[in-house]
């Protein structure tokens, strides 16, 4: 991937976007087809070492990036990454809801109050106090553009995983009830849905037996690329999306097609 140059190529120049867990996996990749857009890119995640190694990745390919440590599940961490974002590129356009874990694996009866509270707190809490702090900025501007990160488990049900299908059917929720507030404020916020994607997420390392289990669950029969996720998101963001809004886009291999 290079950054585009050309002002034809540069859709997204002179914009501003911002990627929660962009540290890694598919916030990471998607942070780079924002830059890849000429965006100016403001990183957030917790992991410092990954985060500025996406930075360096922007930086590397010319392009324009920040990199802000934050805990999506405390308030003040987010508020005080959207002062950062305002203040280093004056202003937000689009930004992608993306941080999440998966918790412990378990059955809904074994699944325990910390491991409920904890993916609750990242996956959902996250995401609104994210739109909480990211409406206003944009507000001021009239416009702008969010996509909050779903996932296969926020349209169907998954075993053993009662938290994260929980977490991730709220992202649907708040992703169609805020739509629906500012749809006339110049807002778009749409959902993203993807199928099993390749990133440390799914712990392939120390559990390479599972890669059978997803490949048995995508019709493709193959898992999809952090890339194949970036590409919707960016869309979703652009102008070429301008009509759709409180829609959750489905980027999964046909998995929820079953
Ligand atoms: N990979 C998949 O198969 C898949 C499928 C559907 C949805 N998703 C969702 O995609 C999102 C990104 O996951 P990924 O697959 O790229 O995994 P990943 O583990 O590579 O990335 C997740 C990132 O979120 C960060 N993070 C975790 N808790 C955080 C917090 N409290 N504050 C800020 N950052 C935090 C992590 O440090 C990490 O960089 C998640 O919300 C996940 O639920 C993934």
């Amino acid at each position: 991937m290079t950054v585009a140059r050309g002002p034809e190529e540069s859709p997204m120049e002179g914009k501003v976007a911002l990627a929660t867990g962009s540290a890694s996996g598919i916030g990471r990749a998607t942070a780079l087809a924002f830059a890849e857009q000429g965006a100016r890119v403001a990183l957030a995640d917790i992991d410092s070492d990954g985060g500025h190694q996406t930075l360096r990745l922007i930086r590397q390919k010319g392009g324009e990036a920040v990199f802000v440590r934050a805990d999506v599940t405390r308030a003040h961490e987010v508020e005080a990454l959207i002062d950062e974002v305002a203040r280093t590129f004056g202003g937000l356009d689009y930004a992608f809801n993306n941080a999440g874990i998966v918790g412990t694996p378990s059955s809904t009866v074994e699944c325990t109050e910390e491991n409920w509270d904890q993916v609750i707190a990242v996956n959902l809490k996250g995401v609104f106090l994210c739109m909480k702090s990211e409406i206003p900025l944009m507000l001021k501007r009239g416009h702008g553009a969010i996509v909050n990160m779903s996932s296969i488990a926020g349209l169907v049900g998954i075993r053993r995983n009662i938290a994260y299908v929980a977490s991730k059917h709220g992202v649907v929720g708040l992703t169609r009830a805020a739509a629906l507030e500012y749809a006339q404020a110049g807002i778009r916020i749409n959902a993203v849905c993807p199928g099993f994607v390749r990133t440390p997420i799914l712990k392939l390392d120390t559990n390479p037996a599972m890669e059978r289990h997803y490949l048995a669950a995508e019709p493709m029969g193959r898992l999809g690329r952090p890339e194949e996720i970036a590409v919707a998101v960016v869309w979703l963001c652009s102008d070429s999306a301008s009509f759709v809004t409180g829609h959750t886009f489905s980027v999964d291999g046909g998995l929820v097609a079953r």
